[in-house]
């Protein structure tokens, strides 16, 4: 019997132990995962200084530094979680959207790594990956809830019926809002990644600078960052050009609230349209301070539960991609050994 043939048919384990990897951008991750919902260890190497210089990640440095640091990642990941290879039940791995060279060094390695050990494979979405952040952060988390994904790739307001099941109600129409805080953080001068340094910026500065409203008179749950970006470099380049002078941290400070406001403004209006009770929130730009404190602000004056992930399972790791592997685990969603990254996936293969 070959592999698949094999693994096709083998019978699930009730709370299975997940080896999960992801490698879709410039983050080398590992992590085991029991039962879709408790963290066994989580092992994050990340090549992010040798792109610092570039002003963001050059997708062959981080394919080199993937090859790297893969196996140790993984071998660290099972140390961790106090078990042996022998312990896991099946591999998830991220298998798109990302940077394709990314991807294929950790579809290969779990390929390779599943064969040998006669277990299942798990393509996941690396969006899916993000949205099942919630699980771990509150592991009473059910469908169905509204879950804003905001990250360096993807804004969106999705409407998670059941656990395979999702309605996206609005995304962006150009950028995301993680490109949109990374390229204004580079015309004031800040290094990559651009969304931690417009936080710390921020801070010192006030909402002073009026910026244009997004997608003024249209309704519904769109986003476009690409007109706040251009009206924060135009700001910018004309001071620059008059020679007059302009406070920086204002700058950051009032992007961020534009950009922030949108976010919590849109998936409030969400959960309530949709007669929900909770948010969960996942995506890189969940770990903005001012993003995480004005969802807060806002979910408690409409008595809205809010699922907020600690900052490290909000920014890119695998336990989100073993979170979301067990669910598929339970749907039999297996790969074979033809499985290929793919550098746009979107929300997987079975959405609405
Ligand atoms: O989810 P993520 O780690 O990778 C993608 O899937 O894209 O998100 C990375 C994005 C980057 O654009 C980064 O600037 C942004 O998340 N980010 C932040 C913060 N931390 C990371 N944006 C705003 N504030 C932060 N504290
Ligand atoms: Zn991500």
């Amino acid at each position: 019997m070959n592999y698949f043939d094999k693994i096709k048919t083998a019978p699930l384990k009730e709370g299975a132990l997940i080896l999960a990897i992801e490698s879709s951008c410039d983050e080398t991750a590992a992590s085991v995962i029991k039962g879709g919902r408790e963290i066994l260890s989580s092992v994050i190497m990340s090549s992010i200084t040798e792109h610092v210089k570039f002003g963001g990640v050059v997708p062959e440095i981080a394919s080199r530094a993937h090859t790297t640091a893969i196996s140790l990642t993984v071998q660290k990941a099972v140390e961790e979680a106090g078990v042996s290879l022998s312990d896991i039940d099946a591999i998830a791995v991220t298998y798109g959207s990302g940077l394709i060279g990314a991807l294929l060094v950790g579809v290969s390695y779990a390929k390779a790594l599943a064969f040998s050990l006669e277990i299942p494979l798990i393509p996941v979405s690396h969006i899916r990956g993000h949205v099942s952040a919630g699980y771990l952060a509150d592991i009473k988390l059910k469908p169905p809830f509204i879950a804003l994904l905001a990250s360096g790739g993807h804004t969106a307001i999705i409407d998670v019926k059941d656990y395979y099941t999702y309605n996206v109600l609005g995304g962006t129409l150009d950028d995301a809002v993680g490109e949109a805080f990374d390229k204004v953080a580079r015309v004031l001068g800040l290094s990559y990644p651009g969304g931690p340094n417009i936080e710390r910026l921020a801070k010192e500065g006030a909402n002073a600078i009026e910026l244009p409203v997004m997608l003024k008179g249209k309704k519904g749950y769109d986003f476009s960052y690409s007109g706040l970006k251009t009206a924060v470099i135009n700001y910018v380049h004309n001071k620059e050009q008059k020679g007059e002078s302009y406070n920086k941290a204002d700058v950051a400070c009032s992007f961020q609230c534009s950009a922030v406001g949108e976010l919590v403004k849109k998936a409030i209006k969400a959960v309530k349209e949709k007669g929900y009770k909770v948010l969960s929130v996942g995506g890189g730009v969940a770990a903005n301070g001012y993003l995480r404190e004005s969802l807060e602000k806002a979910c408690k004056k409409d008595k809205i539960k809010l699922v907020l992930p600690e900052k490290k399972l909000c920014t890119d790791n695998a336990c989100m991609i073993g979170a979301e592997g067990y669910l598929q685990y339970q749907k039999r969603n297996f790969a074979d050994l033809c499985l290929n990254a793919k550098a746009y996936v979107g929300l997987g293969e079975n959405n609405e």
